[in-house]
C-alpha cells in the first residue's frame, strides 16, 4: 500500500498507520512531504527518518521516476494521512508536479482505492467543492473525525480507532476497531451456527460445502474466498427463495451454507434471515474475509 504523509497537523495517524500496516505485514510505500517534515518536528520527538524506518520502501517527494508513479506497479491503493488541503487540491487539480499527488493520480486513473484523511477545520466552499470533486473522481474522503461510541479511554485508544477505521476502507481489518454491534446483529449471532475462521479454512474445498459471499461488489476488490459465490445481502433473499426467477441453484443444492462478509457481522444477520426462511443448513463465517485472510486461507480474485 502507499502511504502519503503530508503537513497537516495529526502526523501520529500517518505514524499509526504505516505501524498497523507493518504489524499485519503489509508492505508499505511512503512519500512525506515537506510540511509534513516540519509538522512531525512541532508534534512528536520523531524526526523523519524514524517514520522513513517505520515503511518497507520510502520515496523522495521529488522522485516522479519511483515505482509508485507507474499504474504498471501494482498496489492495493494509497491512503494520505493526514491530508493537507494542499495535498488534496494538488491531487483534485491533476496537477501531478510531485510524487504524492502523480501516486494519487495512478491510483486514481487506475481505479484502484484512494482514501484522503483531510484534516482542517472549518471549511470553505471552494475546500467543499474540492472534496465533491475528488469524490466523484473515486477518491474517499475520510476526514479525520474521532468516534466515541467505542469509550476511548486514551488518545491511542482514539488514534487507534480512526486508523482502524481508514483502513477498514480498503478491507482490511487490524483487529483494533471496537465494532458497533446493532441488537440486530447480536440477535442474529445468537441465533445461527457461527463458524471459527479455523473450522472454516478446514472445510475449503470440502463439496459439501458452498462458501457464499454476501458483500457488495466494491467491497470485493481485494479478493473473496476461493471457490466462492457470490450473493449480495441485498439480494440472497431472492436469490434463495425456490419461488423467485431470480433462484441460484447452489442455495438449493442442500449443502452446508458458509456465508460471510468484511467482518461477519453482516453475514449473521442475513444468515438468519435464510433461517428464518426455512433454510437450516446455513451458518456465518466469525470475522468474515478479514479474519479468512489473515488466517491465511485461499483466495481468489485480487
Ligand atoms: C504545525 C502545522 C500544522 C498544520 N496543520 C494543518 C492542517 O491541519 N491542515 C492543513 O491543511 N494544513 C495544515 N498546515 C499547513 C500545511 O502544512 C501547509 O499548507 C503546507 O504547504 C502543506 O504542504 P503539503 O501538502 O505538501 O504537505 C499546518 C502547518 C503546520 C506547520
Amino acid at each position: 500500500m502507499v502511504v502519503g504523509i503530508s503537513g497537516a497537523s495529526g502526523i501520529i495517524y500517518g505514524i499509526r498507520t504505516l505501524e498497523h500496516l507493518r504489524r499485519v505485514g503489509i508492505e508499505t510505500h511512503l512519500v512525506m512531504s515537506r510540511a509534513a517534515e516540519m509538522t512531525l518536528l512541532y508534534e512528536t520527538d520523531l524526526k523523519p527518518k524514524d517514520v522513513r524506518a517505520l515503511a518497507d520502501h520510502h520515496h523522495a517527494m521529488p522522485n516522479v521516476g519511483a515505482s509508485i508513479s507507474s499504474g504498471s506497479f501494482r498496489t492495493m491503493g494509497m491512503i494520505v494521512v493526514p491530508c493537507s488541503v494542499r495535498t488534496m487540491s494538488e491531487i483534485a487539480s491533476g496537477i501531478t508536479a510531485s510524487l504524492m499527488s502523480r501516486a494519487a493520480d495512478v491510483v486514481l486513473k487506475e481505479r484502484r482505492r484512494l482514501v484522503l484523511a483531510v484534516r482542517e477545520t472549518p471549511l470553505h466552499s471552494g475546500h467543499l467543492r474540492t472534496m465533491a470533486q475528488l469524490s466523484d473522481m473515486g477518491a474517499i474522503i475520510a476526514p479525520i473525525v474521532p468516534a466515541f461510541y467505542s469509550r476511548p479511554k486514551t488518545l491511542d485508544d482514539i488514534i487507534d480507532h480512526t486508523v482502524g477505521r481508514l483502513l477498514d476502507l480498503f478491507d482490511l481489518d487490524i483487529g483494533v476497531v471496537k465494532r458497533w454491534k446493532s441488537e440486530r446483529g447480536t440477535e442474529a449471532n445468537g441465533a445461527v451456527e457461527t463458524i471459527s475462521v479455523e473450522q472454516a479454512i478446514a472445510m475449503a474445498g470440502d463439496p459439501g460445502v458452498v462458501f457464499v459471499d454476501v458483500r457488495e461488489g466494491f467491497e470485493r476488490e481485494n479478493g473473496t474466498i476461493k471457490g466462492s459465490i457470490h450473493s449480495s445481502h441485498g439480494y440472497l433473499e431472492f436469490h434463495a427463495d425456490l419461488a423467485s426467477p431470480m433462484q441460484m441453484p447452489e442455495l438449493a443444492s442442500g449443502k452446508k451454507l458458509v456465508l460471510f462478509c468484511g467482518s461477519g457481522d453482516q453475514s449473521a444477520i442475513v444468515a438468519k434471515t435464510l433461517k428464518d426462511m426455512g433454510i437450516d443448513n446455513v451458518a456465518h463465517l466469525a470475522g468474515g474475509f478479514g479474519a479468512w485472510q489473515k488466517g491465511g486461507g485461499p483466495t481468489e480474485g485480487q
